[in-house]
Formats: C-alpha cells, structure tokens, sequence
C-alpha cells in the first residue's frame, strides 16, 4: 500500500510517501521511500531565536502545497488533470485561507495520486501547528476520497526504527528525546504502550536550546553545541584548566525514571554569568570557555539519559532498546549508549540514521502503517496537543 504522511507538529514541514508491504500479522514488512521531503523554518528560527507556534502555523501554510507538489513528484505521482469546477472543502479551512487558496489551484491542476492511505500526526505538539497540517489531511481526504489515520508524534519517533531495522523484537524500552518531550517508554508490542518516566520540567532538546541561547550560540542550539563540543573532547585541552566546569546531573541518582533538565540551564547561567564577568578574558580563552561549557552540559545530558534508560531496561529485563527524538542525532550521545551497552549487557540498541530522528513524515508514514486499520473518516480528525502514548507507571 502507498501511504501519504503529513507532519506538522512543531517547526518542520513534512511531506512522504511510502510503499509499505506486508503487515502486522505477515510478519515480513517491506518499505520503500517512494518520496520524502522535509521544509525546514531553521532558517526563521536562526532569526527570531526560536519557535513561535504562529509563526510557525503561518510557514505551514506557506509550505504544505509546494511540498506535497514536490513529494508527488519524486514519487511520480503527479498526474495533470484540469478540473473547472471549484472544490469546496465546507470550512474545513476557514481558519488556514492562503492554505485554501494554494490547495484550490493544485486540485485544479492536478488528479488524484494512487495513494490508499493519509497519516497525519495529530499530536503531541504545538497546537496551531498540528491544526494545520490535520486540516490540510482533512481537506485531501474529502476531495480525493482517501482514507486517513491519525498519529502519535511520540509513537512515530519511535517507530520509525522499524523502517530500517522491521526485525526489531518487543517487547522493548524506548528513550524519546526532542525538542519538547524526554519519555522513557515501556513497549509490550506496537501499540501498547507505557510510560516509565519523563522530565518534570525542560525536555532534553529545550535544554540544549536553552543553554544555547544562554551561552550566545544561535539556535537550534543541539546541533551547535554538539559541533562545538567536537572540537575539544572533555579533559583533552591543553589550554583547559581541568575541572573547571563542572554541572550537575540532576536526578542521576533517583530510583525512578524522571528527568529534571531546568536547574540544569539554570547552573549554566550562573556558571556562565561568572565566566562573563571575568574583565580580563581574551577572546580566544572565552572561545575556549564556551567549548569547555558546550562539552560538558552534552554530558550532563547525555550522563543521566543514558543511566536512566538502562536502568529502565534492565529493571524490566528487556533485551531491546529503541531510540528516538531530535536529540539522538547527537553523535556522542549516540556513540555512548552503544559503548555503555557493550560493555555491561546482551541489550541491543536500535538508534536512527540522524536525518530520521529529527521531525520528518516517513516516521508518521509507518507509523500509519501499523495503524491502518484504525482509519477514521475525516470529519472525526482532531488535533490534541497534549496527546500521550499511554498511562505512566507509577512505582
Ligand atoms: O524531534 P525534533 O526534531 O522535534 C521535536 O519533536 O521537538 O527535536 C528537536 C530538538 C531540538 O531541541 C534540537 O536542538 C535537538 O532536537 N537536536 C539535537 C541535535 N539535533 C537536534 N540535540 C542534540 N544534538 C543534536 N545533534
Ligand atoms: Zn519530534
């Protein structure tokens, strides 16, 4: 089956098609990027400093048609055929009129795709945002009469794994980390869900934007600090005064499996309010102070969500760790889940390649895919911001 996904629950515009064969039940799942593409507002958020959830709606309303165009495309899927007559999507987009506007003239232009299903990520996320793109799946589904099934933000970022790892086995232990969730999750099959321990506060992504911010990086701070903190391991400059800075790893020690990230940002102001205060800093030894702070709130980071997810698997003796989330492109984060794993157990770790772990469509794509029999008529789609994956344990 050909699946279109629609993903628009934060900043990024995400537009895929996937060929999916197989099942659930089969056993044996095959897929085939037939299209995906990604449009990006970094450049917006490099600007203003960050996401703000209207502006971010109004680029997705910008985004959506060129997208889709361009997806249909790569899939060879954009047949011409002129229609006269003016769709009329009964309100559906009121609220979204240069959407409407745009969606009109391809409808007009062009003819249904061989498509069988929509996905669309209903939530978690920032609300605005999440109703555009459900409106804009709504609006699809009634004109060209394709099914449609809403996803689970969280769930996608986890199963998105199964793209090029479908041999995975559950049950398994989940770590989702992005710029506005930190969940360790309990996975008895696809579909079941709990959640073992999340943040009580910052997510882990807003941590390393916010710290970025504090430090005069830019944004979207993970990826510059992870670039910077590159360029000068921990401990290995000779110019570093060892030990100089040192954060805390709040919760590392808790039995529970939550999170604290804000005193986390909190330490580095302070921290680097004094550093600043300094008169006498060359430039070149406040560059080196910002390498040194960028390297260590990584492993401040990188220190708790690594002892907090193996410990939730090996409490629960499960043999598969998946992982997920914007923050797991981070490449040392990456590198020391398999060094801990290596060393101290038979768990394997299932990590995606890095362009799949930040927001894109291909993730809600499969995700749709093993939800396709909960298909609903596009009246009855929702967006819920604050969607979750399932109950937390309580311990
Ligand atoms: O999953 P995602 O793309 O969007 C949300 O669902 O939030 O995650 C975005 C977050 C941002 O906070 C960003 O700074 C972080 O992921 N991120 C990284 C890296 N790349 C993106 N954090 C650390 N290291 C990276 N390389
Ligand atoms: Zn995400």
């Amino acid at each position: 089956m050909e699946i279109l996904a629609i993903e628009t629950s934060c900043d990024d515009t995400g537009i895929a098609i996937l060929s999916a064969k197989g099942g659930p039940a089969s056993g044996g799942d095959e897929f085939e990027v037939l299209a995906n593409v990604v449009s990006s507002q970094t450049a917006l958020g490099k600007k203003y400093g960050g996401v703000f959830p209207a502006m971010a709606k109004r680029e997705h309303q910008k985004n959506l048609v060129p997208t889709l165009v361009k997806v249909l495309k790569k899939a060879e899927m954009l047949n011409s055929k002129v229609i006269n007559e003016t769709p009329d999507f009964k309100n559906i987009l009121e609220r979204e009129p240069e959407l409407e506007k745009n969606l009109i003239s391809l409808f007009k232009k062009y003819g249904k795709p061989d498509v069988d299903l929509i996905a669309v990520t209903n939530g978690p996320g920032l609300e605005p945002c999440l109703w555009v793109g459900v409106n804009f799946a709504k609006a699809i589904s009634q004109f060209w009469n394709i099914p449609v099934v809403a996803v689970n933000h969280i769930e996608s970022h986890i199963l998105v794994n199964l793209l090029e790892n479908p041999e995975i086995k559950f049950p398994a232990v989940a770590l989702v980390v992005s710029g506005g969730h930190t969940q360790i999750i309990l996975i008895k099959k696809i579909g079941k869900y709990k959640i073992l321990g999340e943040t009580r506060d910052d997510a882990a992504g807003e941590c390393f934007d916010k710290c970025a911010k504090i430090l005069g990086l830019g944004y979207p701070g993970g990826p510059i600090i992870s670039k910077l903190a590159e360029i000068d391991p921990r401990g290995l400059s000779a110019n570093r005064p060892r030990g100089s800075i040192k954060l805390p790893r709040p919760m590392f020690n808790t039995k529970d499996y939550d999170f604290s990230f804000s005193g986390l940002k909190t330490a580095v102001l302070y921290a680097w309010q004094k550093i600043s205060a300094v008169k006498f800093h060359s430039s070149e030894n406040l560059r080196q102070q910002k390498i040194n702070m960028a390297a260590e709130v990584q492993q401040a980071i990188i220190d708790v969500l690594v002892k907090k997810t193996i410990k939730a698997a090996k409490d629960y003796k499960i043999k598969t760790l998946i992982l997920g989330g914007g923050v797991t492109a981070n490449k040392e984060l990456r590198k020391q889940f398999k060094e801990a794993l290596n060393t101290s157990s038979r768990v394997e770790v299932f990590v995606p390649t890095p362009n799949l772990s930040t927001d894109n469509a291909l993730m809600t794509a499969i995700t749709g895919f093993y939800h396709q029999k909960n298909k609903i008529p596009w009246e009855k789609l929702q967006a819920e911001s604050n969607l979750r994956i399932g109950e937390k344990v309580i311990k």
